[in-house]
């Protein structure tokens, strides 16, 4: 087979990546190692800010976004038993963040790149990177039973945090940099009406806690707990009764119970891997970096860097020219690290820290107050949190 760009991967990085070159006339095929089905099952994050939105409507893919999807103007701080509502379109001049599930994005994506008849080989096994320092790449799997090679111009590694894009980059080529937190998120999806109109980041002594939602009947809820924490000793119950203990009272007493759908622990991890550009194969998305979620970033950074790596694509085959292409990682990085420090600041302001000296508890203490006290600190938060400008 061949094609232009080979993209690894079929999350919203690989999908909006794929959709923007088919508008740009270049030709993709994506190469994913699961099922549609998979892809669609897996529960992730659900705020998308306003730029992204920005993107899967210049892509036509907001019909659905704009029927369902909640437009968002601010969110609560809590801390100590405080409540501080952050007014995101009052800090930034009118912006607003949208709280629309990442499988519905998925979803939509799928759907159009099906309707557009583009192609995406699903089910790839054994995908392997080729010859991606040379003019001619090529990638190769099985599908179906068959063996495939796929000759192309370039590859894009949108295969997540554990794919084989970056696995298959010399180690010596690259540079890592990594903090793993001490503790994990339990997340439980329910449907029930979310407890608040608005999202909740609430900081206790118990730990953290987020209340989220995906609809106005469908609630997520995050609790901070071990990172290797035992789901079978957290029942329905007994997570409703933590999440209250760790909310101010008017919030708890909103919290309705409901058997949970799905409820799982997902590890807090900060990296980026440099370069993102290797000769013809390119990283992005979940590939090249990782955010804790407390910042809501992770998917927003993957459509940015398919964003970047998109025009860098348009302007290597629509203009003839290489300065997109040789641009895309130090423009994508400088973003990326913005994104990686305001998801750091959060979750270390957020959440409990068992190696904190009282000292530190105190800082946190601090920095709390100085938000509640400076509309300057609020909008450095707000303006972070409706994300940067692409
Ligand atoms: N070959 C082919 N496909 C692969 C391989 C492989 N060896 N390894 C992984 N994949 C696929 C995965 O099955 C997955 O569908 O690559 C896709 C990567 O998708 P995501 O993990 O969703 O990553 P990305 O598209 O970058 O989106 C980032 O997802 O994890 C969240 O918080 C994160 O919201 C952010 C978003
Ligand atoms: C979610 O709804 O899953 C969610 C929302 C906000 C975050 C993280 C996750 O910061």
């Amino acid at each position: 087979m061949r094609t232009q760009v080979a993209i690894i991967g079929a999350g919203p990085c690989g999908l909006v990546l794929g959709a923007l070159l088919a508008q740009s006339g270049i030709d993709a095929l994506i190469i994913e190692r699961k099922s549609g089905a998979y892809v669609l099952g897996r529960i992730r994050a659900g705020v998308l800010e306003q730029g992204t939105v920005g993107i899967l409507e210049s892509l036509g893919l907001d019909g659905r976004l704009k029927a369902e999807g909640l437009s968002h103007k601010g969110f609560a701080l809590g801390f100590a038993n405080r409540s501080l509502r952050i007014d995101l379109a009052d800090l930034t001049g009118g912006k607003q963040v949208t709280v629309y599930g990442q499988t519905e994005v998925t979803h939509d994506l799928m759907d159009a790149r099906a309707a557009a008849g583009l192609e995406t080989l699903y089910e790839a096994d054994g995908v392997e990177l080729h010859e991606f320092a040379s003019s001619k790449p090529y990638v190769t799997c099985k599908h179906n039973g068959m063996a495939l090679r796929i000759d192309c111009d370039f590859i894009a590694g949108c295969d997540g945090f554990h794919g084989v894009a970056r696995a298959s980059v010399p180690k010596v080529a690259l540079q890592e940099f990594e903090r793993v937190y001490p503790f994990g998120w339990l997340g439980v999806l329910v449907d029930v009406p979310p407890c608040d109109p608005e999202l909740i980041y609430a900081s206790h002594e118990r730990g953290f806690a987020l209340c989220s939602m995906r609809s106005l009947t469908r609630s997520r809820y995050y609790l901070q707990c071990r990172a290797d924490e035992d789901l079978s000793a957290w029942p329905d119950a007994r997570f409703y009764d933590e999440l209250r203990r760790r909310l101010d009272p008017q919030a708890a007493a909103h919290v309705v119970a409901g058997p949970s759908l799905e409820k799982s622990v997902a590890p807090l991890r900060s990296y980026v891997a440099e370069p993102l550009r290797f000769g013809r194969l390119f990283l992005a998305g979940d590939a090249a970096h990782i955010v804790p979620p407390t910042g809501a970033k992770g998917l927003n950074l993957a459509v940015g860097d398919a964003y970047y790596l998109a025009r860098a694509l348009h302007e290597y085959y629509r203009e003839g020219s290489d300065s997109g292409i040789n641009h895309y990682s130090a423009r994508a990085l400088d973003r990326i690290w913005k994104a990686e420090r305001f998801s750091w600041w959060m979750t270390s302001l957020l959440h409990r820290f068992d190696h904190y000296t009282p000292f530190e508890t105190r800082m946190q203490a601090a920095e709390f107050g100085y938000l509640e006290q400076s509309r300057a600190a609020r909008i450095v938060l707000a303006e972070n949190y409706v994300g940067l400008p692409l």
